[in-house]
C-alpha cells in the first residue's frame, strides 16, 4: 500500500504480512488514518470523515491512496485520489489504471472493520445499524452499491420535488417517475438487508451465547412496507406536508433482541458490548462464506476496550488463516503467542517502522 498526502501520512510505503500485523502507536500518530485507508480501498468512500476534504494532508492539493490487493486468486491495482478543488475535494477512483465509478469499487477487496464507535452500536441511532448493513453488502452483494446511491439520489430528486409540488411549482406527476424509482430500488435495497440478517441471525446468536454464557441474542430486520408500492402511494399527501419521503429504506432498523427484551433499551454495557462482537464476527464469517474468502479484519484500538473473554473471541477469529490489521496504544492487551506470530509495527508522526 501507498499512502501520498492522506491524512498525516505525507508518503507511506507498507507491505503488511498475509497474517497478523500489530501497529502500536501513542494517540494521534496515524492508528486510524491507516486503517480508514485500508476501508477506503475496500468501501470506496471514509467510513468516517464528513467531507472528504478532512483526508487531504497539508503538503499537497491532492491525496492518494493505492494498494496492490488479491482476491480470488485475481491481483488488482486499486487506486483513489482526492484533489482539492476550492471548498471541496473531488474523487477519482481507479483499477488497474482505469478510472471507475465509484459504487464499482468495492468487492474488489473486503475488509471487516471494527472501531471503538461500533462499541455503540446497539444504542446509537439507526443509522450506525444501516451503516453496519451496508459496509457489509457493498462487499459481497453484487448491486448493492449502486443501488443504494441510486436511492439517495431519487431521495435527493424526490424530496426536493415534494417541496416544489407543495409549493404550486409543480404538478403532482412529476413524481411517477422517482416513486416507480423509490419502489424498485427501494426493494432492491431491502430485500439484500433482510436475507443477510436472516443470515447473519444464527450465528450472531452463537457467538453470543458462547461469549454470555447462554444468554439468548436475536437480530431483526425492520424494513419498509411489504408492499412498497402501496405504501409509498399511501404516503404521499404525509410526504408533501413533510416535504420528506416517510416510507423506504432509508428508515430502516436493525433490532437487537437480549432474552427477547429489546437491547437498546434494557441492556447493560456489557451485553451491548458481547452483542456487538458478536454481530461482528458474524460479519465476517457471512462474508467468508458469501465469498469463499476471508475479509481482512481491521480492528482499531479495540481489544483495550473489550474484556478478557471478549477479546479472546475476537482473537479466536484472528489465529489462523486471513489478513488482519490491529491497531493499539501499547502492546499489553496482545496475548504473546498472538505477537510471537505477527508482523509489529510502530506508528509514530505518521511515519511507520517495524519492529521485530
Ligand atoms: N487532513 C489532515 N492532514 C494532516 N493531519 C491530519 C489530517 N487529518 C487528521 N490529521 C492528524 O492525524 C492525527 C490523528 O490520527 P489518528 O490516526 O486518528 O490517530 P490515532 O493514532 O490516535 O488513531 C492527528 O494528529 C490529526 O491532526
Ligand atoms: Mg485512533
Amino acid at each position: 500500500m501507498r499512502l501520498r498526502n492522506h491524512r498525516n501520512y505525507a508518503q507511506l510505503d507498507l507491505t503488511p504480512g498475509p497474517g497478523v500485523n500489530v501497529f502500536i502507536g501513542a494517540n494521534g500518530q496515524g492508528k486510524t488514518n491507516l486503517l480508514e485507508a485500508v476501508a477506503m480501498l475496500a468501501l470506496s468512500s471514509s467510513p468516517r470523515a464528513r467531507r472528504e476534504l478532512e483526508l487531504v494532508g497539508p503538503v499537497a492539493p491532492m491525496a492518494r491512496i493505492e494498494a496492490e490487493v488479491e482476491s480470488g486468486g485475481i491481483t488488482a491495482e486499486l487506486a483513489i485520489t482526492l484533489t482539492v478543488e476550492g471548498d471541496r475535494a473531488r474523487r477519482v477512483i481507479e483499477v488497474d489504471g482505469v478510472r471507475r465509478r465509484a459504487f464499482d469499487l468495492p468487492g474488489r477487496f473486503r475488509v471487516t472493520l471494527f472501531w471503538p464507535d461500533d462499541l455503540g452500536l446497539i444504542k446509537a441511532g439507526p443509522e450506525l445499524r444501516r451503516r453496519f448493513l451496508n459496509q457489509m453488502l457493498v462487499q459481497i452483494e453484487p448491486g448493492y452499491a449502486r443501488a443504494l446511491a441510486g436511492l439517495k439520489r431519487v431521495l435527493e430528486q424526490r424530496n426536493s420535488l415534494l417541496k416544489r409540488i407543495a409549493a404550486g411549482e409543480e404538478g403532482g406527476d412529476v413524481l411517477d417517475v422517482w416513486n416507480q424509482e423509490l419502489i424498485r430500488l427501494g426493494g432492491e435495497v431491502a430485500a439484500a438487508r433482510s436475507a443477510a440478517v436472516l443470515e447473519l441471525q444464527p450465528e450472531a446468536a452463537r457467538y453470543h451465547a458462547e461469549i454470555a454464557g447462554g444468554e439468548r441474542l436475536d437480530i431483526r430486520y425492520e424494513g419498509p412496507p411489504k408492499d412498497l408500492a402501496e405504501a409509498v402511494h399511501n404516503s404521499l399527501a404525509e410526504d408533501l406536508r413533510r416535504g420528506s419521503t416517510s416510507v423506504g429504506p432509508h428508515h430502516d432498523d436493525l433490532r437487537v433482541l437480549l432474552e427477547g427484551q429489546d437491547a437498546r433499551a434494557y441492556s447493560s454495557q456489557g451485553q451491548q458490548r458481547t452483542a456487538v462482537v458478536s454481530l461482528k464476527l458474524a460479519e465476517a464469517a457471512l462474508v467468508a462464506r458469501r465469498t469463499g474468502e476471508r475479509p481482512v479484519l481491521l480492528l482499531d484500538d479495540v481489544l483495550s476496550e473489550l474484556d478478557a473473554e471478549r477479546r479472546a473471541a475476537l482473537l479466536r477469529q484472528v489465529g489462523g488463516e486471513g489478513q488482519v490489521i490491529i491497531t493499539s496504544v501499547e502492546a499489553g492487551p496482545f496475548p504473546p503467542e498472538l505477537i510471537a506470530n505477527a508482523m509489529v509495527w510502530t506508528v509514530i508522526e505518521g511515519r511507520i517502522e517495524a519492529c521485530g
